[in-house]
């Protein structure tokens, strides 16, 4: 498996537990304000994070580019300062809108880099 994928894989399952740990404490307190950011935190994390991580296992000569890994911190930068800024926003902190709104832009422009890599690949 190519380092990328388990970097990828490494930082998704970080995702799924921060995820799970945000739905039990919101289960547990009876308070469903946070349901935005545990459902980025899983889907943003660990979901497309899994997914980014098993195309690099398809295609391995793809994971070896600068691309691949400048994308990497792209997007994890990205939804590394999105997600808990959205938790807060979410509980209580409305100052914190412009910094999900920039975080949300640059987990976008990972989301392209990603598109480069696919079409890329599919070129190949
Ligand atoms: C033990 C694990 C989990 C717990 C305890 C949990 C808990 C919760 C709770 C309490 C809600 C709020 C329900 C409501 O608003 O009525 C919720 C919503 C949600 N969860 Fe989870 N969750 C877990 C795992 C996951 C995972 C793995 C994903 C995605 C991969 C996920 C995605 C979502 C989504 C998208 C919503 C919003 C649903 C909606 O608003 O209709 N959850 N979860």
């Amino acid at each position: 498996m190519p380092n990328i994928s388990k970097m990828y894989f490494m930082t998704a399952i970080c995702f799924l537990i921060a995820g799970i740990l945000v739905g039990l404490k919101m289960s547990i307190a009876h308070d469903y304000a946070a349901v935005g950011a545990h459902a980025h935190i899983n889907l943003l994390g660990w979901v497309t994070m899994s997914i980014f991580g098993a195309f690099h296992a398809l295609n391995p000569r793809g994971a070896e580019t600068r691309l691949a890994k400048v994308q990497y911190y792209v997007y994890t930068g990205g939804v590394l300062v999105m997600t808990p800024a959205l938790y807060l926003l979410l509980t209580g902190n409305p100052s914190l809108e412009p910094v999900v709104a920039v975080s949300s832009l640059i987990v976008f422009a990972g989301v392209l880099m990603f598109a480069a890599i696919i079409f890329r690949a599919r070129t190949a």
